[in-house]
């Protein structure tokens, strides 16, 4: 294929206080990197770069096969790296030489619904070089200074929040990792810090990064509840 999907599931997750990296935790009797891998392998055929911390490259590569049904061959397991965009860039060294296309997507958002990744897709296709996921933000915003002091409002009409998958032309992700002078929290920043337009399209609510216990608790609700 011409696509890849580069999981991101090297993270500890210290937040969530799960016993075990984050994306090994589990939600029902499937562990959130399972449920991530099942919403990749929905989507279009792609190869699947999965990154993960050293010590689980065996557990995830089984976790992985279990997922991806008779697309077990897409499958590519690396080891990560101490921050998000190390991960990034370990999962792209893995890419297969005809891989175009990348999508970077969090293991964390495990319950993304398949029309994200084609709403991703597509904008790709449509001559985009980088494209996120983005809803709108609930919460009125307010810029604070160290103490704690409200030191602005901010115009929430005009913020955004950023979710995964995020699509990229391949070029373009590997040229501003290369550039790269400082770690970004995500793959859009770091694309749009190199000069690059980022498109949006609709993200969705479901597809929360799973962060905190309350989080937790929501995934595994909203997984027990779903029609099997
Ligand atoms: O820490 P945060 O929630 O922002 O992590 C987002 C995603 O990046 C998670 O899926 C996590 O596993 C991944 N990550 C990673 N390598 C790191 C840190 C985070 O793959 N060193």
């Amino acid at each position: 294929p011409t696509l890849a999907v580069i999981v991101v599931a090297a993270g500890s997750g210290t937040r969530l206080n799960g016993g075990a990296p984050k994306a090994f935790v589990g939600l029902d009797e499937r562990s959130i990197l399972h449920h991530a891998l099942r919403g990749v392998f929905a989507a279009p055929p792609a190869q699947v770069v999965v990154v993960v911390p050293d010590s689980l490259r065996g557990d995830a590569l089984t976790d992985a096969r279990d997922a991806a049904g008779d697309r077990a061959e897409l499958i590519t397991v690396v080891a990560g790296g101490a921050t998000r965009q190390e991960s990034v860039a370990a999962g792209l060294s893995a890419l297969w030489a005809d891989v175009e296309t990348v999508l970077v997507h969090d293991a964390a958002r495990a319950l993304t619904p398949p029309a994200v990744f084609d709403r991703v897709i597509g904008a790709l296709e449509a001559g985009a070089a980088a494209v996120i996921p983005a809803v709108p933000v609930v919460d009125t915003i307010k810029r604070v200074d160290g103490g704690g002091r409200v030191v602005a409002a901010v115009d929430r009409s005009e913020l955004a929040a950023a979710q995964t998958p995020q699509g990229f032309r391949r070029d373009v992700l590997e040229a501003a990792l290369a550039a790269a002078d400082a770690d970004h929290t995500d793959d859009a920043a770091l694309v749009a810090a190199a000069g690059h337009d980022v498109v949006t399209v609709e993200g969705d609510a479901v597809a929360f990064k799973i962060t905190t216990v309350p989080d937790l608790e929501r995934a595994r609700a909203l997984v027990g509840a779903a029609p099997s």
